[in-house]
């Protein structure tokens, strides 16, 4: 996965994106805004935020930033939150989540939904999320892992080639992923169709273990 290959992917998708994965995504988008929304006034970082569906999810006093690198999936974002008025949007920007421009500890929250098995570097990603989330902040991520069942594993890993052209990577392994990024997991469930997809929510920094 690179760059372009990422922006040509989704320039595709942007105008069927909704229809293919609105419904079948949203349990969880759900699920993860349920939670942000706990907090009155809280200022949220999306990143990968995609066509904007989980915008409207957000609370009237929330300030949501959103960020992707597509222009077309962010066209539907801005015309989403203009249609319906969505007044706790406070920017939907063209960013690369790898690389931001905002100043560290800018958001109390910091979310990506089906963003990790797509952009280049998975661990370069988490690592902005971190930095861009203040100290005492949350990370929420989710995302479908690879398949502990052998069969599915086995046949997900068939279609790794075939990343480049969809857009994702769909056997990404949450082990590695985990090692590789550090992430200090406080809670993990499963969601969406047969709970095939993983939601994590983290505490900002590093586990505890890696800590001199
Ligand atoms: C599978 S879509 C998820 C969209 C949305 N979060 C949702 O819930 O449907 C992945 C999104 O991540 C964006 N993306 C991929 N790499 C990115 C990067 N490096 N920086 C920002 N956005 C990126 C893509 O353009 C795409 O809109």
């Amino acid at each position: 996965m690179n760059i372009d290959s990422i922006k040509s992917a989704y320039r595709r998708y942007a105008r069927v994106y909704d229809a293919l994965f609105g419904p079948i995504f949203h349990p969880a988008r759900k699920l993860i805004v349920q939670s942000l929304n706990a907090r009155p006034g809280d200022r949220v970082l999306e990143v990968g935020v995609g066509t904007g569906l989980s915008l409207p999810l957000y609370r009237d006093d929330a300030r949501v930033v959103g960020i992707d690198i597509s222009t077309e999936m962010l066209d539907k974002a801005r015309q989403r939150v203009r249609e319906r008025s969505l007044s706790q949007v406070e920017a939907v920007l063209e960013m690369d989540a790898e690389h931001m421009d905002f100043p560290d500890n800018s958001f109390d929250k910091v979310v990506a939904m089906y963003v990790v098995s797509v952009v280049p570097d998975p661990a370069r990603l988490v690592d902005e999320m971190r930095r861009v989330c203040k100290p005492s902040g949350e990370i929420y991520i989710v995302n479908h892992f690879r398949s502990r069942n052998p069969l599915i594993g086995a046949s997900e890993g068939l279609m790794s080639p075939l990343s480049k052209l969809a857009g994702f990577r769909p056997d990404m392994d949450l082990d590695q992923f985990l090692e590789s990024t550090q992430l200090n997991v406080v809670e993990a469930c499963r969601a969406n169709l047969f709970g095939y997809w993983k939601v994590l929510r983290c505490r900002n920094g590093v586990k505890e273990s890696m800590v001199a």
